[in-house]
């Protein structure tokens, strides 16, 4: 991927102007319906945290993609994911968002089939046996489940490839953060009114960080550069050991997390000096969540979309239960920040989308900085089956190196 045809060599940057995706792709429903089908219903996604579902015979149901998912723990306390749709006519099995299952059986609302915690069929209610019909063609249809540090994906894809072969080693790149312990301190959800496409632009990019934010500039001062990453800078080999955080991406001097005032409250268990150096570490599984790794929490931003133009944003801190606990601990100094950063993030996603609505904007241009939304847009391509701009394959969308980010 390092080696597309559009990308620079030397540096983070696009070496020639690409076109950017076409608008109607922001607006149609039937392109919305496609992306769905062939991108949120192809890929891992997020859901929730290990420890909503607590104890044998708990359950969640949720949507995926337009389809109803049902999560479930087994009298062993395994995890296992089905489509929430019983095999006779279709209906809705679970019909709460949550609970504990008196029984290890699912029985449908509407004509009484059961199924056993497997997904096996033990029951039709009244309905009598009859020629060609056996119980064992008729199981709940499952759907691939991954825990990883705490955290819940499901793929709606049988055929796609384990959540550990294509995220093993980005998540390696965490391990030191102990993210199974953590447990959610605060929450923050907001409704945004652009696609879902719009936000991962704007995470891909800091041309609009000096502007847009004008506090994590501060903070992070390479942010206040228009860019993420050293090697984002084209003249960066002149001085490739830099270690001002202008050059080297980590925080200013004195600052240890992302908070109001820089300040971290303790450390959390196995992270070292090493993992802190670049100021935060992004993990991100496109196109439902990304995990920000820092000193002292960490925060969680899920996608949901909701129609061609929304989406519901959903942001999660995690904290050490013991730490959380301190009389002096302080989270507003932590989730301000994070809201703070998110609230301006939304308000020009937003801004992005409004100008979208006018029909003789066909497409836009991405410039030398944009190389991220380009492989993202790339990416997006590919899932769809369209034809790439460029010629290289890339496999997914991120190129920046990890640790300068
Ligand atoms: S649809 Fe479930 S038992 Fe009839
Ligand atoms: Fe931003």
């Amino acid at each position: 991927m390092d080696d597309h045809p559009v990308l620079e060599t030397e540096f983070n940057g696009l070496s020639r102007s690409m076109p950017s995706l076409p608008a109607a792709w922001y607006r149609d429903p039937a392109h919305h319906a496609r992306e769905l089908e062939l991108i949120w219903g192809r890929n891992w996604i997020y859901l929730c945290r290990s420890e909503t579902l607590d104890g044998p015979r708990s359950f969640r149901t949720f949507e995926v993609a337009g389809q109803p998912v049902l999560l479930l723990r087994n009298a062993e306390g395994a995890l296992r994911g089905f489509l929430n749709t019983c095999r006779h006519r279709g209906s809705i099995l679970c019909q709460k968002p949550s609970g504990t299952l008196e029984k290890p059986l699912l029985v449908c609302p509407y004509h009484q089939w059961a199924y056993d915690l497997s997904g096996a069929l033990r029951a039709t209610g009244p309905m009598r046996p009859v020629d060609g019909f056996d119980r064992a063609d008729h199981p709940l249809l499952s759907v691939s489940v991954a825990e990883w540090g705490g955290f819940v994906f499901v793929n709606l894809d049988p055929s796609a490839r384990s959540f550990d072969e294509l995220y093993g080693d980005e998540t390696a790149y965490v391990d030191n953060w102990p993210l199974a312990d953590l447990r959610v301190g605060h929450s923050y959800t907001k409704q945004l009114k652009c696609n879902w496409k719009v936000f991962w632009e704007n995470y891909n990019e800091c041309l609009h960080c000096p502007n847009i934010h004008p506090e994590l500039s501060n903070l992070v001062p390479i942010y206040g550069r228009a860019i993420m990453a050293r090697r984002d800078d084209p003249s960066w080999s002149e001085h490739p050991d830099d270690p001002a955080p202008r050059a080297s991406g980590g925080l200013r001097e004195g600052a240890e997390t992302w908070s109001m005032d820089g300040r971290a409250q303790g450390r959390l268990a196995g992270v070292t000096d090493d993992d802190l150096d670049t100021g935060q570490r992004y993990v991100t599984v496109m196109p439902s969540i990304f995990i920000a790794h820092h000193a002292d929490y960490v925060r969680t931003v899920q996608i949901i979309p909701t129609g061609p133009e929304e989406m519901t944003l959903t942001a999660d801190w995690l904290f050490d239960p013991e730490m959380q606990d301190r009389p002096d601990f302080d989270p507003a100094r932590i989730t301000d920040f994070g809201k703070l950063v998110m609230e301006q993030d939304g308000a020009a996603c937003e801004l992005n989308q409004a100008g979208l609505a006018s029909r003789r904007f066909d497409y836009g241009v991405l410039m030398q900085e944009e190389y991220e939304v380009f492989l993202f847009q790339d990416w997006v391509r590919r899932q769809l089956g369209e034809p790439a701009l460029g010629e290289a394959p890339a496999s997914r969308a991120s190129r920046r190196r990890k640790e300068d980010r």
